[in-house]
């Protein structure tokens, strides 16, 4: 069987959805933005330095760490390990009191593409921190190439009056998350032109205006869902932050990242790692 400790998964997803599903409106933010930043710059610090120490003043008393969709003890983590990231882009959501970070580590001895979700109590704590974090055996795993397309990538904010609402961000991964298992899912992606997938270290775009995201999507709609997904959403990225179980691929740990722009799909990256075993179809 696989190694992710599924009630556990559920348990965290449940409060997760649970707090998604709250009224909200975007105009009202809840979270401070530098308390978030600063909580996340302590965990970047702690990654690049392989110890939980600058993380210390940020952490609850009974925060998670949760690694690859199983809760681990953060001792035995690539947290542990000291990697200095190349690329870093992290991403708020003032609502949930979240943020999610993208962080690429393209050291050839010590290879890691990684992205992390953490959560913030209502004392502004760290409550948990879920990382998915794919290394050499993860599907399309190359983190140099991985580099060289994000750094080529704009991921601007987008103005207070052409940021598209939260939910319809929302949804609008949802619907691409849904194309395995439901056969009209597609029609409700509001696929853009140019739009363009970082599938691991695969990139379908050719800097061109009429780049498209719709080649390679699944034509089988009768697959394993993509299940017990968490979520970041950051109206003035465009952006949501979806990680879930991808049942389809070995029950592997995955992050899918989307952006808007004008309403229309622009950019998706993935992260997806199969523990220790290479990923396959
Ligand atoms: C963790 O501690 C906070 C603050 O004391 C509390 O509100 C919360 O319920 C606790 N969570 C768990 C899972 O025990
Ligand atoms: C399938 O996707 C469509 C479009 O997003 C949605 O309206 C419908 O509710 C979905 N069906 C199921 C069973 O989730
Ligand atoms: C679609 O996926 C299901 C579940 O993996 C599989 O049983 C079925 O054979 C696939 N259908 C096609 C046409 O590949």
């Amino acid at each position: 069987m696989t190694r992710f400790n599924s009630a556990a998964l559920l348990v965290l997803s449940t409060i997760v959805s649970a707090v998604s599903a709250a009224p909200y409106s975007a105009r009202t933010a809840q979270c401070d933005r530098t308390v978030l930043l600063a909580a996340t710059d302590a965990y970047v610090a702690a990654q690049t330095a392989g110890l939980l120490t600058p993380l210390q003043p940020f952490l609850a008393s009974n925060w998670t760490y949760q690694e690859n969709n199983k809760i681990i003890s953060p001792t035995t983590g690539v947290l542990r390990k000291p990697l200095k990231p190349d690329h870093r882009r992290t991403n708020s959501d003032l609502l949930q009191c979240a943020t999610y970070t993208e962080l690429v580590v393209a050291d050839a001895e010590n290879p890691y593409v990684i992205g992390t979700q953490l959560r913030l109590d209502v004392n502004s704590k760290v409550r948990v921190i879920d990382t998915i974090a794919s290394t050499t055996g993860s599907w399309l795993f190359d983190a140099k190439k991985t580099l060289q397309y994000v750094q080529q990538e704009i991921w601007a904010p987008i103005p207070a009056d052409k940021q598209d609402p939260r939910a319809a961000i929302q949804a609008a991964g949802d619907a691409y998350m849904d194309m395995w298992n439901n056969a009209t899912a597609d029609k409700a992606v509001p696929w853009g032109t140019p739009c363009v997938r970082l599938e691991g270290s695969v990139y379908t775009g050719s800097g061109k205006p009429d780049d498209s995201c719709k080649p390679g999507i699944p034509s089988n709609h009768s697959q394993a869902g993509n299940t017990h997904r968490r979520y970041v959403i950051d109206e003035a990225m465009g952006s949501v932050s979806i990680f879930c179980v991808w049942e389809h691929m070995m029950m592997a740990a995955d992050s899918h990242e989307f952006r808007l722009e004008g309403g229309r799909l622009r950019f998706v990256h993935t992260m997806t790692t199969c523990g220790d075993r290479v990923c396959r179809l």
